[in-house]
């Protein structure tokens, strides 16, 4: 164990005890079931982008993606209503929990390979809507493997991790003008757009104060895409980017961008990819 993963191992196991106190207490509530709700529900899970790690072999939502990381490799569970081996049986509190808390039904924690900082600033009724079309999905039986981490890192320490990464004040930011608010909301929120392009510290904690300003993955630098870095994009440019992934300079988009917009931002419409693009441009 070198002295990085020995800090980091002390930094978790020492706030994990405060943060252990603290187990959200969330009132059940019903998961809707009604038509709007589901296509409500189908067009959140393009915008968070759910597709680009659950997806499976045949394009449906089982998961079972390796998502490398630099603590180890992540499989992404199968997210379809089998009971046994999906989400099948859950309750609304539970996918609040898990969305917004990060937390699993049995009061354990998930790993931040499920982008559950970001999903924190999405509405409740939008969770529920998620939940509504996950629940009326084909069920798939698929057991996915066990994530492959170092022995030293286990479930409980993302309570420390959850604390450090803000999680229990995680309430999004307001904007006065609404369509610059509901960019943020895309961008922010359910986008989770910073999980990639805002730079994370040794913890793999995302900086909010850099957002977006670039960072460095296992497999190369992701770019910036704050309001300097696409000074040369007009708000046009940016919304045509997000739809069919053409960059200002001419060239399409590659590597891990090409799934985001493929599955997400090509699926929005014309005014949130507009939205986006105003949020992104607007200084900060
Ligand atoms: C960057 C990849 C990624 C994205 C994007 C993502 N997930 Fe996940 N998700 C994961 C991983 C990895 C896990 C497993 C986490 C763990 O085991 O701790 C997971 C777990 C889950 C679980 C828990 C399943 C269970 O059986 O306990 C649910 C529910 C879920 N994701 C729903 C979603 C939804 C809904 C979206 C879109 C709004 C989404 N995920 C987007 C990677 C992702
Ligand atoms: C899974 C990681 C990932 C996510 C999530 C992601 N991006 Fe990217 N993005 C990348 C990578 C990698 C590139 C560079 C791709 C290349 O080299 O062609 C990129 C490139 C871009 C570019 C082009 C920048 C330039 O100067 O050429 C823009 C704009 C962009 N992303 C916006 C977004 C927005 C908006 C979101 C949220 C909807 C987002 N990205 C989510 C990984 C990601």
């Amino acid at each position: 164990m070198n002295t990085r993963w020995l800090f980091i191992f002390i930094a978790f196991t020492g706030v994990t005890i405060a943060a252990l106190m603290r187990a959200p207490s969330i009132p059940d509530v019903p998961i809707p079931d009604d038509q709007d709700s589901i296509e409500r529900g189908r067009y959140l899970v393009n915008a968070g982008g759910c597709i680009s790690c659950h997806e499976d072999d045949s394009g449906g939502l089982s998961g079972g993606m390796p998502i490398e990381s630099p603590f180890g490799i992540f499989y992404a569970s199968n997210i379809t209503p089998d009971p046994e081996t999906g989400i099948g049986g859950w309750q609304g509190s539970e996918f609040l929990l898990a969305l917004k808390h990060g937390r699993t039904p049995g009061g354990s924690y998930y790993f931040p390979a499920f982008p559950y900082r970001s999903y924190a600033g999405v509405t409740d009724d939008d969770v529920l809507a998620i939940a509504a079309y996950l629940m009326s999905l084909e069920p798939v039986v698929a057991q996915r493997p066990a994530h492959e981490l170092p022995g030293w890192v286990a479930r409980w320490q993302m309570g420390g991790w959850n604390l450090l990464a803000g999680m229990a004040e995680a309430e999004p930011e307001s904007y006065g003008d609404p369509v610059i608010a509901r960019g943020a909301y895309l961008t922010h929120s359910l986008g989770h757009c910073g999980e990639c392009h805002t730079p994370r510290n040794a913890l793999g904690i995302s900086q909010q104060d850099r957002a977006f300003t670039g960072a460095d993955m296992p497999d190369g630098h992701v770019d910036a895409i704050d309001a300097e870095a696409l000074a040369n994009w007009s708000q046009e440019d940016l919304a045509l980017f997000l739809f069919i992934g053409l960059k200002s300079d001419g060239e399409y988009v590659g590597g891990k961008m090409e799934p985001v917009i493929e599955h997400n931002t090509s699926q929005l419409t014309d005014e949130d990819r507009l939205a986006m693009a105003a949020f992104l441009k607007h200084p900060r």
